[in-house]
């Protein structure tokens, strides 16, 4: 029997001591600056490195997770894989952050890359995050030729205009600090609502499943039921954040609570009211959990525990 938290654990093990000296080595070939200064500050600050985790254990489902070993192509491959997500998900957070988008002061425990350095810099930082996430891909090294071309079609659905951009708009959309497309004057809040969900976190959610599955030789039997368990996850995701934006402490979040509501968002707490977004959470980690039964041995616990961990989350 392996828990969620040894799964939990070994992923970690196999992404730290990759990530950021990979990162650093990269970043090494080209003369000192400031905005790299950033990009690794904002990298280094920590976070809970979930999306690498996912795609990680999507990798290794039903399979007992190895110790590091750089001769591994394929587990080198996965660590590429899960470090081109964390780039790409802390120049979001970056961005997110900005004055002219969430206007945030604290991530991650730190002050935010804005506040640590400046808003130029800043998002410059969140430029390169987002550049290095697609260079990362390169170093993958296999001779199925659609590999690479799968995997940069995932990251763009997850973080490009299909997926995470469209979502952060909308988002922004909602809360006046932008004009507001023809497109969306046509649904309900409640369809707005979701579709911010979706996309703005799900996407790049079911991206680190996807990516992860796709390195295995059955990808394709699975892929199917990954995405319907993973875009619920994503959904999960979200509004536990929007919980949280309510009941967090900044101590405990690590970011700064009662935003949403201070700058007018459209979140589950504040369309359906705290009782019913939480019945609404607990409903969609029991459907995410009846899925990953499928996805999932008896004596293997990633899939059927990250619906609890995300909702029970505290950060
Ligand atoms: C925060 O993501 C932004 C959302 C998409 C809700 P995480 O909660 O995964 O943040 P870190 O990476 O742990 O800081
Ligand atoms: C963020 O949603 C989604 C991103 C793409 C970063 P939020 O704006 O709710 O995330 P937090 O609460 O600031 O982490
Ligand atoms: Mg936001
Ligand atoms: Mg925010
Ligand atoms: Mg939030």
């Amino acid at each position: 029997m392996s828990s969620f938290s040894y799964h939990l654990e070994s992923a970690k093990s196999l992404f730290d001591p990759f990530f950021i000296p990979t990162i650093q080595t990269i970043l090494k070939g080209f003369s000192p600056s400031r905005v790299s200064e950033a990009a690794l500050y904002s990298l280094q600050a920590g976070g809970k490195r979930i999306r690498p985790a996912i795609a990680i254990n999507s990798y290794y489902a039903n399979q007992n997770i190895p110790k590091p070993n750089t001769e591994d192509i394929n587990l080198n491959n996965l660590l590429y894989l899960s470090s081109a997500i964390e780039s790409i998900h802390t120049y979001s957070l970056i961005h997110d952050d900005l004055p002219s988008m969430d206007d945030d002061d604290m991530r991650r425990g730190m002050p935010t890359c804005h506040k640590k350095f400046d808003v130029p810099t800043a998002i410059l930082a969140g430029d390169a995050l987002n550049s290095l996430g697609f260079y990362l891909v390169r170093f993958i090294n296999s001779n199925d030729a659609n590999l690479l071309k799968d995997c940069l079609d995932y990251l763009h659905e997850g973080a490009g205009i299909p997926g995470m951009i469209t979502g952060q708009m909308e988002d922004l959309e909602e809360e006046g600090k932008s004009g507001t497309s023809e497109y969306r004057k046509s649904l309900s809040r409640k369809e707005r609502l979701l579709s911010i969900h979706e996309k703005k976190t799900g996407a790049l959610i079911i991206a680190s499943f996807l990516l992860g599955n796709r390195l295995r030789s059955d990808f394709k039997e699975r892929e199917a039921k990954i995405k319907e368990y993973s875009k619920e996850i994503g959904i999960l995701f979200q509004i536990t954040d929007d919980i949280l934006d309510v009941e967090g402490s900044a101590e405990s979040l690590g970011k700064t609570p009662g935003k949403d509501a201070n700058s007018g968002k459209l979140t589950y707490p504040s369309l359906y009211g705290m009782g019913t977004a939480k019945k609404m959470r607990d409903d969609s980690r029991d459907k995410a959990y009846s899925y990953a039964i499928e996805l999932e041995s008896e004596t293997n616990q990633f899939f059927k525990g990250l619906p609890n961990y995300i909702a029970e989350r505290k950060n």
